[in-house]
């Protein structure tokens, strides 16, 4: 126990000496200390010293229904008082759980057939991961067991899930990818296609890596490919033209199955209910989580279509009890969070309305900021948005990182207002569904007066010129 209880210090003080954040530069918050947020309603934020913000990422990509929602809150309160938890294992059963389920396969593509639940993107990758193991075991296929993902693709951070997230720094000195984890190119036009290509023959081309990756390391070896229908966390990556069919088509000739992980666009972020939805995609297993329940409560879910539950099913006859799950798998209170986030959604017709505001929020980005000297390309689908910055727009250099160009874009932002997400030199946008036109043009404005102090402390800094 430690000697010097932090009683008389402030909150920030005892952050310091209790928290370690994740995802946080430690040194430096040792430093700068926490920014604490005590309050929220619809997009907006307040922090404990009476500031607000617009919350232009919706928590971490979740929050879709917003902030202060009365009908989750008393979906919980009602739950926690009458059952606040009771387990699912050994053919156990909650009402909230049975109902999500449910719920959930009514709304995902039709050849899904089972939802497992969990507590967060990463288990429920992790779970679709031992899941693939165990039905290729069980087909006898003991050597097909191998997963790709794609460079710059983000699945979380447990041990499997981490080692699909395509970012060097989720690897780096956690002896990270494990084997057996292997990464394709990601589908990132702007960055990675060859000058001149066009999107068509860039999707082409990636479908092609894919294909000689499978190829090469044996399709017999290979079991499953794992995607983010827009990549989030990468950099917000919208997928060539074309892309999703030509993949499809690589995965299915050499019988290697497809995990969507809708983890970020599943439940209206892209104005349709999947990403899956929206390109397309038919996918053998998916993953869900942040607006299964709008973040109120903790869950996600791995969804498994008809063939691999059949397979999985008669597992039992020969391996006795399916050997997974956690305590709090289908956790009644989270699922009774889930349960009233999805009657908003339906009551309030989230869906259209995120394709009608995401729309708009790409219009207003890309009028308002395209043309920025620092931006180089505005991109997205519905309400997910990514701004890239650039030291030269017209011949597409890079900044150094050393400048962290998009962390200080993303602070003069934060100090106008807006929260973004500073992904390398790319600012994340990521709104609750319920933002109007007057939030967005409140955000793309203030966007603008970060990016216009980003440019002149450049300048003052001899870091860049107009070309
Ligand atoms: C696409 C995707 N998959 C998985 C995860 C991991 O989810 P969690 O942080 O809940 O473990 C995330 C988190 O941002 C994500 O964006």
């Amino acid at each position: 126990m430690r000697a010097d209880p932090a009683d008389n210090l402030s909150l920030e003080e005892m952050d310091k000496l209790s928290l370690l954040h994740p995802y946080t530069h430690l040194v430096q918050h040792a430093e700068r200390g926490p920014l604490i947020m005590t309050e929220g309603a619809g997009v907006r934020l307040t922090d404990n010293h009476g500031r607000r913000y617009i919350d232009a990422m919706g928590g971490l990509w979740c929050v879709n229904v917003g902030y202060g929602r009365p009908e989750i809150v008393e979906a919980i309160a009602a739950q926690a008082t009458k059952l606040p938890y009771y387990h699912i294992f050994a053919s156990m059963g909650t009402e909230p759980a049975i109902r999500l389920a449910d719920r959930v396969l009514r709304l995902v593509p039709e050849n899904m057939s089972k939802v497992f639940f969990g507590n967060s993107g990463s288990d429920a990758n992790d779970t679709n991961v031992k899941l693939i193991w165990y039905y290729n075991n069980l087909l006898k296929r003991p050597k097909k067991k191998k997963i790709i993902a794609r460079r710059r693709g983000y699945h979380g951070v447990t041990v499997a899930a981490a080692s699909m997230t395509g970012l060097p720094h989720v690897h780096a000195a956690f002896d990270l990818p494990l084997p057996g984890f292997l990464h394709t190119s990601a589908p990132h036009h702007y960055w990675e296609a060859p000058a001149g290509m066009s999107e068509r023959e860039f999707a082409a081309q990636l479908a092609s890596d894919l294909d000689v990756l499978i190829r090469s390391e044996g399709p017999e070896t290979v079991a499953a490919f794992i995607a983010e229908p827009v990549m989030g966390a990468g950099g917000v990556v919208v997928p060539p033209e074309g892309y999703y069919p030509l993949v499809q088509e690589v995965l299915r000739k050499h019988d290697v199955l497809f995990i969507a992980d809708e983890v970020i666009c599943g439940f209206g972020r892209l104005g349709t209910w999947f990403g899956c939805d929206y390109f397309g995609i038919e996918p053998d297993l998916m993953t869900i989580a942040k607006g299964l329940t709008s973040g109120y409560l903790p869950m996600s879910a791995s969804v498994i279509s008809e063939p691999i539950w059949d397979v999985v099913r008669d597992g039992s006859k020969e391996l006795g009890v399916f050997g997974h799950g956690y305590t709090y798998s289908a956790h009644p209170t989270a699922a009774a969070a889930g349960l009233a986030n999805l009657d908003i959604m339906e009551n309030e017709g989230l869906v259209p309305q995120a394709a009608e505001a995401g729309a708009y929020m790409q219009r207003r980005l890309r009028e308002v900021l395209a043309d920025h000297p620092l931006v180089g390309e505005v991109r997205g689908v519905g309400l997910i948005a990514g701004v890239e910055l650039v030291a030269d727009k017209r011949n597409k250099i890079a900044f150094e990182p050393a400048l962290k160009v998009g962390q200080r874009a993303s602070d003069y932002a934060l100090a106008g207002g807006v929260i973004s997400r500073p992904l390398g030199n790319t600012l994340a946008f990521s709104p609750p569904l319920v933002i109007t036109h007057a939030d967005i043009d409140e955000m793309t404005s203030i966007v603008w007066d970060a990016l216009e102090r980003v440019r002149s402390e450049l300048i003052t800094e001899g870091c860049w010129k107009a070309a």
